[in-house]
């Protein structure tokens, strides 16, 4: 997607130099930063440099990549693989990576590891990047139904967190069926939960949607379900970073409250899944999906932000931040998605619906 008029990516390499975007500067600062060992792409992912499932899961393959080349042996490669998937718990797209670049080159000589890993993380990028893409396309068929009925009204769409493009390699999911709405004319506007504690919406929706031109507004965590009563939103669009084999769905805390309001409104609660961020071996969320917890001290005590002389300053609100807790994620059952947008097409939230998409699964 495009940053100051020009395209970029969340992450790439340049003959082996293998670069991303420090999302924690942005929106004030865009920091491009290398990733060369292991232990940099480990501490990218827990410090939170970069993250959203797909993104965590495409620098996990680059750091699998990078390990190999600075020690190709069995024992770095099961190394890098405990190490990667101990950097953060919940989005499934994390594990999934590193299992797959250990199934690749395990029987493969140590000389040859590193290239072959490589050569897998930049089509895992490419391949990301489509999934999103297609994604876009089905979320927009939902889109051009409503925009039947409005005319040519505004078509409002309520988002939750950061599952834009740089969530994940480029388009994003939860945001990608609007750019693809908004690229072909249609009268959008993004209604942004900031997303507390770390405000992924306020910082980076709205500044990837300020970058692409969409029109959106910043709304807090608390309004939506007002927004709902009131007629002023007509679909929901989030991200998830872990959907079980029977469709219930993980996601940036705060998540769950927005589809119980959508539900009590009939407002269309749609989950953008890309079938990586699907964990075929979880039967029940609630139970089983492990959930985040960071620290609430350093996230929910104190905020940074820019004051108006334009310096970065880190400010609490609270008489004591250590008094405070910071669940990163909850669960939404399925009962309250009305379906899946997946890279295959949009499936109800239920094993039935995900297995008619995804039959080699059964
Ligand atoms: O803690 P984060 O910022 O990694 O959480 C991100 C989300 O919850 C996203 O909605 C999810 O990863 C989907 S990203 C396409």
């Amino acid at each position: 997607m495009r940053v100051n008029g020009h395209g970029m990516r969340t992450i790439w390499d340049t003959d082996g130099v293998v670069e991303i975007i420090d999302q924690r500067f942005l929106p004030h600062e865009l920091k491009i930063i290398p990733l060369e060992t292991l232990e940099d792409a480990r501490a990218a992912i827990a410090d939170m440099k970069v993250r959203g499932a797909p993104c965590i899961g495409a620098t996990a393959m680059y750091g699998m990549a990078v390990a190999m080349r600075n020690d190709p042996s069995d024992a770095s490669l099961a190394q890098a693989q405990e190490t990667l998937n101990g950097s953060r718990p919940t989005a499934v797209n994390l594990e999934w990576a590193t299992r797959e670049c250990v199934e690749a080159v395990s029987d493969i000589s140590a000389s040859k590891r590193a290239d072959i890993l490589f050569k897998m993380a930049r089509k895992n990028c490419d391949d990301d990047a489509d999934m999103c893409s297609n994604i876009g396309d089905y979320g927009k068929t939902l889109l051009d139904e409503i925009a039947k009925y409005k005319g040519g009204d505004v078509i409002n769409i309520l988002t939750h967190c950061n599952a834009g493009w740089v969530a994940t390699v480029d388009w994003g999911t939860a945001i990608s069926p609007i750019y693809k709405a908004f690229n072909a004319g249609m009268n959008v506007h993004v209604w942004v939960d900031e997303t507390r504690p770390r405000s992924q919406g306020a910082r980076l929706t709205a500044w990837e949607l300020e970058q692409h031109g969409v029109p959106y507004t910043v709304i807090t965590d608390n309004s939506g379900g007002h927004l709902m009563q009131h007629g002023l939103v007509d679909i929901c669009f989030v991200g998830t970073d872990r959907t079980t084999a029977t469709g219930d769905v993980c996601n940036k805390i705060g998540t769950y409250l927005k589809a119980l309001a959508a539900f009590d409104n009939d407002v269309p609660f749609y989950v953008c899944a890309p079938s990586n961020s699907i964990d075929w071996d979880m039967q029940d969320g609630l139970k089983e999906i492990p959930i985040e917890v960071r620290s609430g001290e350093q996230e929910v005590g104190w905020i940074t932000g820019r004051d108006e002389d334009g310096i970065i300053r880190r400010v609490t609100t609270m008489p004591d931040p250590k008094k405070t807790r910071n669940d990163a994620f909850d669960v939404t059952p399925r009962k309250y998605i009305t379906g899946l947008i997946t890279e295959r097409g949009i499936a109800n939230a239920s094993r039935a619906g995900l297995l008619q998409l995804f039959p080699e699964k059964a």
